[in-house]
This record gives C-alpha cells, structure tokens and sequence, in this order.
C-alpha cells in the first residue's frame, strides 16, 4: 500500500503537523496507518507519547535511521494500508533513500522565500531521480501556515514559482490553526479538542478532512468511489450528531 513521505530539508517548514493531520484523519477514516518517524528529534513520536501511546489504528515506528529504512518499511507494508514517512528538516543520504521509496512525496512549503528554497532542494533531489535514475515519483506541494484571511504577496509569490516550474501545488493549503499546534501539547487528535478551549478548532478538522481528501486523490489519481461514498456516510453521521 502507497508510502507517502514528507520532505522539506529546511527545518520547521510544517512536515510533522501535516504528517500528524493526514495520519490522524486516515485512521479517523479506518485505515490502519504506520508512521514511520525518521527525524532524530522524534516529534512524532513524542506526541504519540503524550496521546499514551494509543491512536485507533495507528503504528508509530521510531528512531528509523538511513540503514533501518528498508527493513522498516518492509515491516510496515505487510500491515499497513498507509505509511507514512517524517523526515528530519536537514539535507542527509536518508531524505534520498526515503523519496526513492516513495509512491507519493508531498513537500510542505511556507509562503517565505526561506522555506521555499528548502522545498526546492527537494523537488531538485526528485528531478535528479527522474533524470539519471529514471525514477519519476509523483509529488505535491502543500502550502503551510497560510493565514486564515489573507493571501500574502509572498505567498502569491510562492504559487507563482511553482506554477512557472511545473510543480503540482495542493488546492488545499494547511492553515495556521491554534488546533495545529495545541494538538502536540494535549495529544490524541482533533476530534478530542475541546472546541470550547481551542479557537476555530471546527474548521481546523474541516481543512484536515480536505487536506488528507485531496491527498489521497492525488496518490490514488483519482477520487474513487469508495472515497466519495466515505466521505458522503462521514459528513451525513456527523450532521446527524
Ligand atoms: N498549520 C499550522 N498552524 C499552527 N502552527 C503550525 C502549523 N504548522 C506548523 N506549526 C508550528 O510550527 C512549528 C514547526 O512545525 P513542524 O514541527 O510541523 O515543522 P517540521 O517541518 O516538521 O520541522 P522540523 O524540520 O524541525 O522537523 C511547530 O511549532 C508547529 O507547531
Ligand atoms: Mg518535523
């Protein structure tokens, strides 16, 4: 089943935030999810800690290093319907190994120059494989901590680039939610905020829905039917709670 590997070798560019949303909202889905944490500071695995260790359908896989990933990767596909990679924001041999293992590479980017040109490392690293190796691994561009309410000159600015290089950029941006950040702090996922403590936290779940909705889109090249009738049977559940 699709491996899909999140990179961008600046750090803090929004990887384990999105890695968090798209496997939190899989499993919420009922898909047996593993995450393989391959970033030394182990974030992931830390609020997979804080959560006591116990998300409904997920497998977190920690302390997976450049010579582990094979074996780990190996493990996770004979239980998983997802794996999901988080990579350290660094440039190292790993993030090489991990993209070319990959059936989807999705680069979270920030609306500033900076963070961009750690996405475009990446996107360098996918165009060398393509090239040379003759390995061409689908990839996206997903935009991180947009501001709710406007659109930034320098993210404007972004999508432009992008768009002038040929690089498919999500519709669905990650927006700059408290429900992003408090998650790492109380653990377990969004549907266990509390929308009276945490602002806006309906449309945080609401643009995680649309993020992991599109992101299978894209992995699958389609939106299936079972996708849509999914998604149909979730909405109508919850407008009737
Ligand atoms: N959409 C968001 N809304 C609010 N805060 C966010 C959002 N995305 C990221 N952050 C915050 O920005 C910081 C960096 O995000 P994150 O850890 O996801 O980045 P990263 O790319 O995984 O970083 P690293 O390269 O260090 O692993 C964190 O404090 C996180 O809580
Ligand atoms: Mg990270």
């Amino acid at each position: 089943m699709p491996i899909i590997t999140f990179a961008n070798s600046k750090g803090g560019a929004g990887k384990t935030t999105a890695v968090l949303l798209l496997a939190t909202e899989l499993c919420r889905r009922g898909y047996r999810v593993d995450v393989l944490d391959a970033d030394p500071q182990q974030w992931f695995s830390r609020w997979h800690d804080v959560s006591g260790g116990k998300v409904r359908n997920m497998t977190v896989v920690s302390y997976v290093t450049e010579s582990s990933l094979a074996d780990r990767i190996a493990d996770s596909k004979a239980r998983a319907d997802y794996t999901i990679i988080d990579l350290p924001g660094v440039r190292s041999p790993l993030l090489a190994r991990a993209l070319g293992h990959s059936d989807h590479v999705l680069i979270p980017v920030q609306g500033c120059a900076m963070d961009a040109q750690g996405g475009a490392h990446v996107l360098e690293m996918l165009k060398f494989l393509a090239d040379k190796a003759k390995i061409r691994i689908p990839h996206s561009v997903v935009l991180t901590r947009v501001n709710p309410l406007v659109t930034t000159r320098a993210l404007m600015a972004v999508r432009q680039l992008l768009a002038s290089r040929n690089v498919h950029v999500l519709d669905t941006p990650i927006i700059e939610r408290a429900a992003f950040r408090d998650i790492f702090d109380i653990g377990g996922t969004l549907q266990d905020l509390d929308p009276v403590r945490v602002s806006n936290l309906d449309k945080a779940q609401e643009n995680a829905r649309a993020f992991a909705h599109e992101v299978l889109a894209r992995v699958w090249g389609r939106v299936t039917d079972e996708l849509a009738a999914a998604d149909i049977e979730r909405r109508t559940s919850e407008a009737a709670a």
